[in-house]
């Protein structure tokens, strides 16, 4: 049985009758629109936990002025049919007002981690998500948390932000699933039409083409960057909004390829913003 609950004081009412019975919650945080790749850190949690709770929350702190924040999809019983197929036990899908009522005025700041990459490039998109998962977390009392590593840069400041806070569950990284031919799956992809769908691969494509050119012996960042810079300008539609090559640990850039690194990319296809990236570890 899956249950659906809107009201914190609710859903605090079924995390601590588990809790009594010393059941352990996994969770997966999400903003809905679920596809797969959500569906893969569901069947994870479930494997490895007595209780699955999924939370739907469109999170408008993440968003900054200009983004997608109302045109982002929503389908919430499409949501709610594939949690129930998948075995979920709490959704929890609270509205605005409850999470961020009148007077809310702490917020979350993860520095350092969040100076590169997306972080740079959204300003306060990750205090608005860690300020979301401190609340969920607080609400849910997880026992571990599930992130994919499509959003790489996230699950690095969300461990980092869960050690630094001593906060008291485990963050499990998954991998990210892809369709057929290589996009990464995403909620935003429903955005696109067929022509930008097929210029949408250029993200997974370029990623393909610098593990071509690291094996063929490239150590040079720079060098692999203007590779990059180069095989992108060719793709009509899509405008890079990023590619770094960063170290895994800290997410600085780095000049010389070193292990344990993370290849990111960002671009606009049209005018939906993707992302994807791979480890060189
Ligand atoms: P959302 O984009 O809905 O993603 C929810 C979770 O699913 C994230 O951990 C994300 O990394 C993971 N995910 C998305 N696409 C994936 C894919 N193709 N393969 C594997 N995992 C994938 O990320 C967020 O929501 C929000 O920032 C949130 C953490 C919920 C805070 O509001």
């Amino acid at each position: 049985m899956t249950e659906v609950l809107r009201r914190i004081d609710c859903a605090k009412e079924y995390i601590y009758k588990w809790k009594s019975e010393d059941l352990s919650i996994g969770f997966v945080p999400t903003m809905g629109c679920l596809h797969a790749g959500h569906l893969s850190l569901v069947e994870r949690s479930a494997r490895e936990n007595d209780k699955t709770v999924v939370s739907i929350f469109v999170n408008p702190a993440q968003f900054g002025e200009g983004e997608d924040f109302n045109e982002y999809p929503r389908d919430f019983e499409a949501d709610v049919k594939l949690c129930r197929e998948a075995g979920v036990d709490l959704i929890f899908a609270p509205d605005e007002a409850s999470i961020y009522p009148d007077g809310h005025s702490t917020y979350v700041d993860v520095s350092g981690l969040t100076d590169n990459l997306c972080g740079r490039a959204r300003k306060g998109h990750f205090r608005g998500v860690c300020t979301v998962l401190v609340k969920l977390f607080n609400i849910l009392k997880p026992t571990r948390a599930y992130f994919g590593k499509k959003d790489a840069q996230q699950l690095c400041v969300v461990r980092r932000m869960v050690e630094d806070l001593n906060m008291d569950l485990d963050v499990v990284g998954c991998e990210t699933v892809r369709e057929k031919d290589g996009l990464a799956m995403s909620s935003r992809n429903r955005y696109l039409g067929s022509k930008e769908r097929e210029a949408a691969l250029c993200l997974s494509r370029a990623l393909n083409f610098v593990e071509k050119v690291i094996a063929s012996g490239e150590r040079n960042v720079n060098a692999i960057k203007s590779e990059v810079l180069g095989f992108i300008s060719n793709q009509s539609g899509v405008r890079l909004d990023y590619f770094e090559i960063v170290d895994a640990c800290n997410m600085r850039s780095v000049k010389v390829l070193k292990k344990p690194c993370l290849c990111a990319i960002a671009a606009y296809v049209g005018k939906t913003r993707l992302i994807d990236n791979f480890y060189y570890e």
